[in-house]
This record gives C-alpha cells, sequence and structure tokens, in this order.
C-alpha cells in the first residue's frame, strides 16, 4: 500500500530508500526498508502536521481536513491510487492514455498542470477519483480502518417484509459519500466555471458507486435451508464503476456557466444548447465538459496532449488501438523480437522439473 506523495517531498524524509508506511493513532509512522535486504534500518516517526503539510497539491481546506482526520489519509490515498489504477486500464488503448505532461501523482490523485481546458477527459478523472475515494473509505469502514465509522447498522431492525433480515456489516456507503463530498469537494478553491464542472463530475463519480451497491444474502437452517436469511449491502467492483463511467464519458454533455445578476460570477451550469434560449441543468447521471479536447495526436503541453510517438498500437485492429487511429497518420515502426519461455514442463519422480525451450518470433509496432 502506498501513500502517493510526491517522491521528491519523501526523499526529504526518508532518501533514497522504499518506504512503507502505516497509521498508528494519530500518527504516521514511516518505516525505511531497505530495498536490497528487506530490512528494517530506521523508524521515523512523524505528526500528522507534517505529513498533511509535506502532501503536495493540496488546497488549505483539505490540508485542515487532513490534519482533522489522519486516520483516513491511507484510505484516501488507496481510493487517489484506485481512480488512477482503473483510469489507466479503460484507456489503455486510446490516444489519450491517462497522462498528461507534467502531470504529478499526489494525494488528490493528479495534480493537472492548472492551464488544461475542461475538456471530458478532465471530467472522466475527477469523476473516478471521487468515485475511488467513496469507494475506499467505505470499504475502510467495513474493515475497521477508521475511528469514526463501521458498518451501517441503519436498516437492522427486525424481520422486512419478505422474511428476512439485514445483518452481517453493510457497507456504509453514506458515510462514504459524506467523506468524499467533503474532502475531494474541498479541492475546488476558486469560483469559477472550471469549479463547477468539477464539482458536478465528482458527484457523478459519487452517485455511480451509490446507485450500484448490491445485496448478497446467507441462509441460515438445518442443512441448507433457508428458513433464516440475513442480507448486507455490498460495494460494486471498482471495475463495474470504471466501466460505468468509462460509458459516461462516450457520450458526455457540453455546458456553459450561467453567471449571477448581480455578481456576475458563475452561478451555475446549463446544458449548451444552440437551438434554443431554454435553461437545462445537466443531470449528476451526465458527465459534463466546457471545452473541446485536442486530438492528442502531438505533445502539447497547453492542450494536456502527450502525443501518440512512441506508443505501441495494433496492425490489425480497426479500434482506437489500431497503428491507423493511435498513430494519427503518420506511420509507425516494426520491432521483430523473438520471444523465448519454458514450455512442456515434466515432473519426475522424485524430484524435479524438466522443461524444453520454446521460442516464437513476434512482432510489435510503435507509432512514428
Ligand atoms: C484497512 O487496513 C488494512 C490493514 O492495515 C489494509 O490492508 C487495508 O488495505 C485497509 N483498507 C482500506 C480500504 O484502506
Ligand atoms: C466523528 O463524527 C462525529 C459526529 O458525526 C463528529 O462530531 C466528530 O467530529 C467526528 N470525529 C472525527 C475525528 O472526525
Ligand atoms: C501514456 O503514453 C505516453 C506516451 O504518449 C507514455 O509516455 C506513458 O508512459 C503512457 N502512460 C501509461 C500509464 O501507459
Ligand atoms: C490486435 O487486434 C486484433 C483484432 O482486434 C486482436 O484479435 C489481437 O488480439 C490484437 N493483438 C494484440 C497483440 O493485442
Amino acid at each position: 500500500m502506498w501513500l502517493l506523495i510526491g517522491i521528491m517531498e519523501w526523499n526529504i524524509i526518508c532518501p533514497g530508500w522504499k518506504i512503507h508506511h502505516f497509521v498508528w493513532n494519530i500518527l504516521l509512522t514511516c518505516l525505511i526498508v531497505n530495498s536490497f535486504t528487506g530490512a528494517l534500518s530506521t523508524v521515523v516517526a512523524l505528526g500528522a502536521n507534517v505529513i498533511c503539510s509535506k502532501i503536495p497539491g493540496l488546497t488549505p481546506r483539505q490540508r485542515a481536513i487532513c490534519q482533522s482526520r489522519p486516520d483516513a489519509i491511507i484510505a484516501i490515498g488507496e481510493g487517489a491510487e484506485r481512480g488512477i489504477q482503473e483510469c489507466r486500464f479503460q484507456f489503455r488503448n486510446g490516444r489519450w492514455n491517462c497522462t498528461a505532461p507534467g502531470h504529478k501523482e499526489t494525494l488528490f490523485g493528479e495534480e493537472l498542470p492548472k492551464d488544461v481546458a475542461g475538456n471530458r477527459e478532465a471530467a472522466f478523472k475527477h469523476a473516478i477519483h471521487s468515485a475511488g475515494v467513496t469507494h475506499a473509505i467505505t470499504q475502510a469502514c467495513s474493515q475497521g480502518n477508521l475511528t469514526n465509522c463501521s458498518c451501517d447498522r441503519s436498516k437492522e431492525t427486525g424481520f422486512t417484509e419478505e422474511g428476512w433480515r439485514w445483518g452481517g456489516c453493510s457497507a456504509d456507503i453514506s458515510y462514504g459519500l459524506r467523506f468524499s463530498r467533503i474532502f475531494v469537494d474541498a479541492g475546488e478553491s476558486a469560483e469559477n466555471a472550471r469549479a463547477l464542472m468539477n464539482l458536478h463530475n465528482n458527484e457523478v463519480g459519487r452517485k455511480v458507486v451509490k446507485r450500484n451497491m448490491g445485496t448478497e444474502c446467507k441462509c441460515h437452517g438445518v442443512s441448507g435451508s433457508c428458513t433464516m436469511k440475513t442480507c448486507w449491502t455490498t460495494l460494486p467492483s471498482f471495475r463495474m464503476v470504471g466501466d460505468l463511467l468509462k460509458a459516461k464519458y462516450d457520450s458526455p454533455l457540453e455546458v456553459e456557466p450561467v453567471r449571477a445578476r448581480r455578481t456576475r460570477q458563475p452561478a451555475f451550469l446549463k446544458v449548451k444548447d444552440t437551438k434554443s434560449d431554454a435553461f437545462t441543468k445537466p443531470r449528476s447521471s451526465n458527465l459534463v465538459f466546457l471545452q473541446k479536447s485536442p486530438n492528442y495526436c502531438d505533445f502539447n503541453p497547453i492542450s494536456g496532449s502527450m502525443g501518440t510517438v512512441g506508443r505501441f498500437c495494433n496492425r490489425t485492429s480497426t479500434g482506437t488501438d489500431g497503428c491507423d487511429l493511435m498513430c494519427c497518420g503518420r506511420g509507425y515502426n516494426t520491432h521483430q523480437y523473438t520471444k523465448i519461455w519454458q514450455c512442456n514442463c515434466k515432473f519426475h519422480w522424485c524430484c524435479y522439473v524438466r522443461c524444453s525451450q520454446c521460442s516464437e518470433q513476434t512482432e510489435e509496432y510503435t507509432c512514428k
């Protein structure tokens, strides 16, 4: 388990070492493990104040929450990591692969360069991050990792109409949602259209987790008969959350800010509609964006595009991972290599295994 703190930042505390850490009451303890021998060589105990001030990319409000809830830091980091990994998985075949030039991983997921536009990729990132924090906090509650929450017992009030009852450990999704609203939404300090967009997409991510909660049951009774049944609510798998958000990314809504009459500040968002002046607020089932995306073909730090030079592509695929689309028509390089592996392994009595060596000529393609 890794807390996503910029390596540069950590090096101040634990220079040159692989770092493991855990929360121990109010102290965050940083164990420095020698990466060659695995031996514990130094233990540094740091207060939450030090840790929270060292995490880059937090707003002052998030820093204050971090200091008042040190027990939640690990779960927040876990949620951010979940979001990043899922984003990379969902977009592994895309020109945009969830990475932007100059990106820095932080506890808040990823610090985007300030001038990156409010496009649908930013929308996805906010939604998956917010969903990740909701998911990890709720799970941490169920696992007893947090001081202020545990399993949701609110439904355990006797038998339901169908004759079973709530029991076991129901995931306390309302705590996870509340926590994510407080912590993740505190990442928006400015009052502008981009902040309204981010807050909306944060909520989209949380709603996907909430609306896909499941139920699991267990039967008690003589030899498998279901005379007694207890059920509890469960979190959806994070892959399912990722798949659903990816589908929303594929059909997002373009919005524009509506300014308050007196202050001229953006007050809320409305769906952009070139045909009428009607005000339609976007629903929390849709991701929203303010600006069109670049085509991500060329490197451009201003628009947040890494370009696709050097990306692997698939010569026979007609999808976005196909060389035509991935390389934007620039063509591709072919690399030939021989893949060698152990095969036809046989166990001999007693006791050794003998294998033969198999090999295959393979080709790989990378964009020019
Ligand atoms: C809860 O704590 C355990 C043990 O420290 C850890 O392995 C697990 O990942 C934690 N769960 C979450 C969701 O943070
Ligand atoms: C725990 O929850 C209670 C009630 O919601 C709140 O007053 C208290 O501040 C919380 N404790 C922490 C450590 O956040
Ligand atoms: C995404 O693509 C860029 C090149 O366009 C590459 O440098 C980067 O490592 C890729 N990221 C992942 C997570 O694959
Ligand atoms: C390339 O794409 C084809 C067609 O979509 C697929 O069958 C094949 O498995 C892909 N190859 C690799 C190496 O991913």
